[in-house]
């Protein structure tokens, strides 16, 4: 079974996506990873983030030994990835892996933003998981708070909007859901009860496909 979550920033899809993964015994692809090491690669070297060519280089000789890089979690290295993620060399680069990591015997489930619509069209279950920004940036807040480092919910709740702008609003392969998504909005949810609405679709999919 083919799993594609997608959604905006800080929506909890990488959450829900492990939680899935390990409930159905499915492999796992955090696509947003791939753009992360790929931006900060980048930046590291010095690389223009606008320039395309420059980029999609970088993606074409991404490793993976680039993705264990404990810093690729943060806010900055989001950021990085939204802006590298926005050219269409960097995109193709990254198409075959992601397709062929789907394609193993058993399936598998890949969160990112454009997996149900381009990455994979024929998934036998797609879910575009959404919260308002107000909700995300309080989460992305409260989190980050907890880790006990200084944050201010206004600057973060920029950063999400700004986010999900450049992120629903590039040319190629924008973050949108897929007409056949199931919409799983959590702004009302905790973590729980969003991975029983997340089965509860799965499995009627399942069933309906058996
Ligand atoms: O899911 P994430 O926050 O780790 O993703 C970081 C950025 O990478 C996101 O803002 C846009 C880009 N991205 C993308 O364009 N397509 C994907 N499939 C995954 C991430």
């Amino acid at each position: 079974m083919t799993i594609a979550i997608d959604g905006p920033a800080a929506a909890g899809k990488g959450t829900l996506a492990k939680k899935v993964s390990a409930h159905y015994g499915l492999p796992y692809l955090d696509t947003g990873l791939l753009y992360r090491a790929i931006g900060r690669r980048a930046f590291d070297k010095g690389v223009d983030l606008d320039d395309p060519q420059a980029a999609g280089e970088i993606a074409r000789t991404l490793k993976p030994t680039h993705l264990d890089d404990g810093s690729l979690r943060g806010r900055e290295a989001g950021e990085l990835a939204s802006r590298v993620a926005v050219h269409p060399s960097v995109r193709a680069a990254l198409t075959d892996f992601q397709r062929a990591f789907a394609a193993g015997p058993e399936g598998a489930v890949l969160d990112g933003r454009d997996i149900g619509t381009v990455i994979l069209p024929d998934a036998q279950v797609k879910i575009f998981v959404t919260a308002s920004p107000e909700v995300r940036a309080r989460r992305r807040t409260d989190e980050l708070s907890a880790k006990g480092r200084a944050v201010d919910y206004e600057r973060i709740l920029a950063e999400v909007r700004e986010r999900d702008a450049r992120d629903a609003g590039r040319s190629t392969a924008p973050l949108k859901p897929a007409p056949d998504a199931h919409l799983l909005d959590t702004s009302e949810l905790d973590i729980e009860a969003a991975f029983r609405a997340a089965c509860e679709w799965i499995d009627r999919h399942r069933l309906d496909g058996a």
